[in-house]
């Protein structure tokens, strides 16, 4: 009994040590029949045949990264395979042509998102208040059009200036703290989530916090855990009568959500709701996110948005932060062994600025540095947020029944021999063509496409340029010894506690 339910805990997550619990299980389980098609109708798509209870879930056993059981699996099936996993559903698409068919071409029949409990778990009951895991609807195309303008600012209009100030006025306060560490062993997560709050709570909401605010702090902190969380993947989500397992677990993330509203409504909405009140001009112009925000839930600019919906939108968007913060870790993880590259992104910072500290002006003339970020997105590999099919449609001629839950998986786009030049070595240059700018191949789609695609994709670049730029700018990283730096790869996220960097001042 006891063992049965180590086991059982085990199965929770889909994590890379306990895909070999669960192909032992399976292992148990099997009785009969390897293998073998599936009984499915002559254009349904193939695919391995589903065992009772966890479908074909065993199969993921033994993969690093579940996409890459994917690119095995499309090896025997075809670019476009069925599986069951769980009680769930699902297609697997490879191939560009075929992503590009679901996330473009046929964007209007994919655009929904699946209902997994712990999504709902995190946004009060109803998906519908997330901005990525949500079905599409008017409400969210309202949510993106109101953020286009703040998460794509267009360069030389007052908000792109805007963030531009905040950058460097973040990157002062940095500088100066890891000057500090006076090339001693250091633990670097932790400013560079601080810095990445502060730089998203000054932008979208005009507001700076010191890290002498405990309240603050924590905040930051909360986002991180949840960040962490929602990164991984849980057998529970294929597996419905698995979910009261996770209880506990479930009850920790609504205590971090519970944590971030408070803070949310306290130092930031509060605040600004009084200031308003207090004077009244309603027709000041627009400026943060969260006075468009309040002009949706108090000045009836429609669609009018309710509190905990336009709460939502605040928190998800804050939280952003977390995967620059993330991202950038490992990006300074996958460089920390690579004076080299190190060199190189110095020199051209030195070019470009002639000294003077980095900013977002000097972009152009640093396609080395954007090229690193581009390098470690394509390593890291994260999978796309499923998609699902809120119709009956074709994809690469299989019929797709409505509900069906679609994984896109770009760890072969990522990762494909056919389509890279030494997939597994760190190539910044790669991204960059002979004349010296960057370029994106056509397969590369790290941030999805068409009308679900990613909202923060410009933020990513933008901020994750300007730190990694001044970082390089002014500090050399080296390893700490015994540190294995291995970067963990199929998601962005990182532990709080993580790697540990050694930085010295360049001169
Ligand atoms: C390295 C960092 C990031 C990566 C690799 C990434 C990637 C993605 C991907 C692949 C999707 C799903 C696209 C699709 O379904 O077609 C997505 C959705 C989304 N991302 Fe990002 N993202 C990153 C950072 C951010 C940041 C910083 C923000 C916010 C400022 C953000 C906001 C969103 C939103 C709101 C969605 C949902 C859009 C929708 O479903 O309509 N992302 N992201
Ligand atoms: C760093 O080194 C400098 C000069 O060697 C020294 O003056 C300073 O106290 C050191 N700071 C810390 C935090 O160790
Ligand atoms: C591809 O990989 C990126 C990260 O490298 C991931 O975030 C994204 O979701 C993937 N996109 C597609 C279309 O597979
Ligand atoms: C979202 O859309 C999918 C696909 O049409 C559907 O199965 C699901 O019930 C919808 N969920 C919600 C909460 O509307």
């Amino acid at each position: 009994m006891e063992g049965n339910s180590v086991l059982l805990k085990e199965l929770l997550t889909v994590s890379a040590c306990s895909y070999s619990l669960l192909a032992a299980l399976v292992l148990v389980l099997v009785t009969a029949v390897l293998g073998g098609r599936g009984e499915k109708s002559r254009k349904a798509a193939p695919g391995p045949r589903a065992w009772p209870v966890l479908g074909s879930l065993h199969l993921m056993a033994g993969y690093r990264v579940p996409y890459q059981a994917f690119s095995t699996l499309a090896q025997r099936y075809g670019a476009v395979f069925g599986m069951q996993l769980g009680s769930v559903q699902c297609l697997v698409v490879n191939g560009l042509d075929n992503i590009r068919e679901v996330l473009m071409s046929k964007n209007n029949h994919f655009d929904g998102r699946p209902d997994f409990t712990r999504y709902k778990q995190l946004f009060a009951g109803d998906k519908d208040n997330s901005l990525a895991f949500c079905n599409w609807s008017d409400l969210q195309k309202t949510r993106r059009d109101m953020l286009q303008a703040h998460t794509f600012p267009r360069p030389f209009t007052s908000r792109y200036n805007q963030l531009d100030e905040i950058l460097s006025e973040e990157w002062s306060h940095l500088y100066v703290q890891l000057k500090s560490s006076n090339n001693s062993k250091m633990a670097l997560k932790p400013l560079i989530v601080q810095g990445c709050a502060n730089i998203f709570t000054s932008y979208f909401c005009s507001k700076r916090f010191d890290s002498d605010n405990v309240e603050f702090m924590r905040m930051v902190r909360n986002f991180d855990e949840v960040f962490y969380e929602v990164n991984q993947g849980y057998a529970a989500d294929f597996i419905p009568w698995l979910m009261p397992l996770l209880g506990k677990h479930l009850k920790r993330i609504a205590g971090w959500s519970h944590e971030i509203r408070e803070f949310m409504e306290k130092a930031i909405m509060k605040e600004r709701l009084e200031s308003l009140n207090n004077n009244m001009d309603m027709d000041a112009p627009s400026g943060d996110y969260v006075d468009s925000l309040i002009e949706h839930i108090h000045y009836h600019k429609q669609p009018t948005l309710t509190w905990e919906t336009a709460m939502f939108a605040l928190e998800d968007i804050i939280g952003g932060h977390s995967a620059v913060a993330n991202l950038l870790i490992k990006v300074l993880a996958f460089i920390v062994e690579r004076p080299d590259i190190q060199q190189k992104a110095f020199e051209e910072a030195e070019a470009a600025t002639g000294g003077r500290d980095v900013t977002l002006a000097d972009r152009t003339q640093m396609p080395y540095t954007e090229a690193i970020i581009l390098e470690a997105i394509r390593l890291i590999a994260s999978p796309i947020v499923p998609h699902v099919a809120n119709q009956d449609s074709v994809i690469a001629g299989y019929t797709v029944e409505k509900d069906t839950l679609i994984f896109l998986n770009n760890y072969s786009l990522s990762m494909d021999p056919a389509l890279w030049d030494e997939p597994d070595k760190f190539k910044p240059e790669r991204f960059i063509s002979a004349e010296g700018h960057v370029v994106k191949p056509e397969h590369f789609l790290p941030f999805g496409g068409g009308r679900r695609s990613c909202m923060g994709y410009k933020m990513v670049q933008l901020i994750g340029f300007s730190i990694l730029g001044s970082i390089l700018h002014r500090f050399s990283l080296s390893p700490v010894e015994g540190v294995d730096y291995q970067v963990p790869i199929g998601n962005l996220a990182l532990p709080y506690d993580t790697f540990n960097f050694k930085l010295e001042h360049r001169f």
